[in-house]
């Protein structure tokens, strides 16, 4: 594979260009797990079409001098309402794995990932932004506390709890290239562990249903999740407002509407599509993360319009971090926050709680 640049071609201007670049830095293997999705890609295709079916009217009698894109997120003052979603295993796509992902995220919200490749502690002691811990719970409590007492003691300053995958689906495309983990790449986090309870099998190798759902996280375990931090905590992965709005009922801080990037259940309807009926359902106080799909500063725009506070990015940031390193994923996120500007200007909105349900109109584009 090429190695990483270490100065950015004049033609990289948008997070597509990224994309199409990273193909020459990852192995196809590797690249088939990064940009697959479950079962037909049904969900990974709704989230790519779902924002064009909004079209964004453009303003013009707005004094737009005092523009910001300034955010406030769950205690945070954040310079821009977009962050790095939870992505496992950095290292895959460069040596220093989230490590360098971390120093090129400035002024920028990064949410490790238990699957990270690299230690919480090594990742805070290089980050350039704040940090939250994605959170998957663990069969054994002892464990799931010992993650989070390790996220608390780094400096986390929130722990997202990704609830939509308790089994995870396999990629298709991944599974046909033979993609595997190296033995030099692992989920540095969970080393430590207690061995996971043994897992019922059918003839066929697979988990049987009642097995593989044994170890999911029940209510029970979320009620003493809520009650194990004192830290904000996040559930990810909600699409039904009925579930975003028991969560806060328990106590839970907020709600990331995602689909898991396409990743989870098949024909799980896009984010985007939910974002308002969550919105409506939780009321304008709540917080509400969005992620799925986002590529663009219209994206990020009308996800905020549609009832966000602020948004998360996945694959983008591998893309870049496989073109550049810390640079590149620096520079993806200055040309999304530069996007974002423009159209806020366009739109004649100057601040994002400017940007309402009012902005949009539905349209016909084709996705
Ligand atoms: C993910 N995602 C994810 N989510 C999570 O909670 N923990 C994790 O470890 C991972 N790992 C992961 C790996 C890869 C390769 C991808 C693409 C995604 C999901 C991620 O946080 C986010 O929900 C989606 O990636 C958002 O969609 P986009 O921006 O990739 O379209």
């Amino acid at each position: 594979m090429k190695p990483h640049l270490d100065s950015l071609p004049p033609d990289m201007i948008s997070l597509d260009d990224y994309a199409r670049l990273s193909r020459q830095f990852i192995e196809p293997a590797t690249w088939e797990w990064l940009q697959g999705g479950s079962g037909q890609l049904q969900a990974l295709k709704a989230n790519e079409t779902a924002f064009s079916r909004h079209a964004i009217y453009n303003r013009v009698l707005v004094d737009m001098k005092h523009g910001t894109t300034r955010s406030h997120l769950a205690g945070l003052d954040l310079a821009h309402p977009i962050a790095l979603a939870p992505v496992g295993y950095h290292r895959l796509v460069h040596d220093q794995g989230e490590v360098a992902t971390a120093r090129g995220a400035l002024d920028t919200l990064m949410v490790v990932s238990t699957m990270a490749s690299v230690a919480i502690e090594e990742i805070a002691a290089a980050a350039a932004g704040p940090l939250w811990f994605q959170l998957y719970m663990q069969p054994h409590r002892d464990d799931t506390l010992h993650l989070l007492r390790r996220a608390e003691t780094a400096g986390c300053q929130a722990i997202v709890v990704t609830l939509d995958t308790p089994v995870q689906p396999a990629s298709h495309a991944a599974h046909k290239a033979g993609f595997v983990l190296p033995p030099h790449i692992d989920a540095v986090h969970l080393r430590e562990n207690g061995p996971p309870p043994p897992v019922a099998l059918s003839a066929h190798g697979r988990a049987l249903f009642q097995a593989m759902m044994a170890q999911a996280p029940t209510r029970t375990d979320l009620e003493w999740l809520r009650d194990a931090t004192a830290l904000p905590l996040i559930a990810k992965g909600i699409s039904h407002p009925g579930d975003a709005a028991e969560l806060l009922a328990m106590g839970y801080d907020g709600i990331v509407v995602s689909n898991h990037g396409g990743r989870a259940l098949d024909s799980a309807p896009a984010p985007l599509t939910m974002l308002p009926a969550v919105r409506s359902e939780l009321g304008p106080d709540a917080v509400i993360l969005f992620d799925g799909g986002v590529r663009t500063g219209s994206d990020v725009f009308k996800a905020i319009a549609l009832g966000a506070n602020a948004v998360l990015i996945g694959r983008p940031q591998l893309h870049a971090l496989a073109v550049a390193g810390s640079l590149g994923v620096a520079h993806m996120l200055k040309l999304l926050r530069e996007e974002l500007e423009l159209v806020m200007a366009l739109a004649g909105t100057p601040t994002i709680a400017d940007i309402t349900r009012s902005t949009l109109v539905e349209t016909d584009y084709p996705g």
